[in-house]
């Protein structure tokens, strides 16, 4: 059978590993698909005079810095996006539609901003799309949700989707060493950006969960709708409580069907260590899927890096070439089934869990009375007051646990909490997301 030609835009880590995949399972990926793939156009801004070690081993593809060489080779099927970010990359996948390619892409910024209309355009172009590289590299998870389980309405779902903050966060309850040192020794390292907002502040997570979201309950989300707070505030002492609660600190990406709503959230959450999410470590990524019928599922691989992710590309590659060898393109868009609208974002506020406060305080005589006394007038059950043993009467540190509570009452408790004098440092506020709700 004919070749389906590939031209590849991005030759980073993900770029370099797919090519690498490619390369090495060339024979293996023509027998499952009964044709073989062929790179014929490589772009990235240094192919020319730079290339990195993997392009050798495609010496008849075009090489290029202009990726508009690669979209419009006439012999190019299938468009490969691999520079990330959001402008270059949406006028390359908005050429490629408009060439009639179809696409691979691997960005989760640009497709949890502009994915339902991306789809759309797709459609309507009758050319085939496929994403699955863009949240947890090395997890089918798209598949899962899309083809896996898609007979089945997902309820809820929570997950760990950003290996960085997890590994700072393992490391740290492991180690009892503060965050900042374990993010300069992954920064040391290179598994941290110099930059680390994205991961530490819950950016990454966030457009991650904005797709599976999308994917999972057929309802648009931008990432925009979800709450959001990062891992900077968690101390190696917020482990200690944890433990003595049965619990441990992870970044918990959450996505729960209610009858107000979605509730979405990417927040750092205490989570019982029974749980099966409380047992991935460093840099791994795990999703746990409920469905209505098939109950729980559970997902769990490398959340990045070049092999992994370039798995999922290559993968992509090779579902996009069997639709365009079947003429079956895409025909119903992940991003919005209308009949299921009133699964639309709904309010954090609503949501009800028992919750962890953490408070620092200058110690005096009064203060357990104190706090108590506003939850009490917030109507907020309190259920234990733990005290780690502290010589430091400056910064003492304890918490409070609340039995269930919306968190909209929740916050209005600590807002009049913070104005109470003796406190070092606003309280910390963390759920409890003891597993997946009925
Ligand atoms: N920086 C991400 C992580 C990988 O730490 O999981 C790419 O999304």
């Amino acid at each position: 059978m004919s070749p389906i030609h590939i031209g590849i835009v991005g030759l980073g880590n993900v770029g370099r590993g797919t090519l690498r995949i490619l390369h090495d399972n060339a024979a293996l990926i023509e027998r499952k698909l009964g044709f073989p793939l062929v790179v014929t156009a490589l772009c990235s801004r240094s192919v020319i005079e730079k290339a990195p070690e993997e392009v050798a081993l495609f010496p008849n593809a075009l090489r290029t810095s202009n990726w508009k060489e690669v979209v419009e080779h006439p012999a190019v099927q299938i468009v490969v996006e691999l520079v990330g970010g959001m402008d270059a990359a949406a006028q390359i996948i908005d050429s490629a539609i408009a060439h009639g390619k179809s696409f691979v892409t691997a960005n989760k910024e640009l497709m949890a901003e502009h994915g339902g209309e991306i789809w759309e355009k797709a459609i309507a172009a009758r050319i085939c799309i496929a994403m699955e590289a863009s949240v947890a590299g090395g997890i089918p998870i798209h598949s899962v949700l899309r083809e896996g389980i898609s007979g089945d309405r997902v309820a809820s779902l929570l997950g760990i989707l950003n290996g960085t903050s997890n590994y700072i966060l393992t490391e740290m309850e492991k180690r009892g060493a503060p965050l900042e040192t374990v993010l300069k020794e992954a920064q040391d390292l290179g598994y941290a950006e110099a930059d680390p907002s994205a991961d530490i502040d819950g950016y990454d997570a966030r457009s991650k969960l904005a797709l599976l979201a999308a994917l999972a309950f057929g309802v648009r989300v931008t990432p925009s709708d979800i709450h959001l707070e990062g891992i900077r505030r968690i101390r190696d002492i917020d482990f200690a409580y944890a433990s003595r609660l049965g619990q441990t600190v992870r970044l918990i990406a959450a996505a729960e069907q209610t009858e107000r709503g979605l509730l979405l959230s990417v927040r750092p959450a205490l989570i019982s260590r029974d749980t099966i999410l409380a047992h991935v470590q460093g840099s791994y990524n795990a999703i746990w899927v409920r469905g209505v019928h098939g109950e729980d599922t559970f997902y769990y691989g490398r959340g990045a890096g070049p092999t992994p992710t370039g798995v999922a590309v290559v993968s992509d590659l090779m579902r996009v070439a069997r639709e365009i060898v079947n003429g079956s393109p895409e025909r119903v868009s992940p991003f919005a089934h209308p009949d299921l609208e009133k699964y639309a974002p709904a309010p954090i506020e609503n949501q009800v869990r028992a919750h962890y406060l953490r408070f620092r305080v200058r110690d005096r005589p009064g203060i357990i009375a104190a706090l108590a006394s506003i939850l009490a007038d917030t109507g907020i059950s309190l259920d234990a007051v733990l005290q780690e043993p502290s010589h430091n009467s400056h910064d003492l540190p304890f918490v409070i646990t609340v039995e269930p509570t919306p968190q909209g009452a929740l916050r209005q408790a600590v807002a009049h909490m913070e104005t109470l004098d003796f406190l070092v440092d606003k309280p910390l506020i963390l759920p409890l997301e003891n597993g997946l709700q009925k």
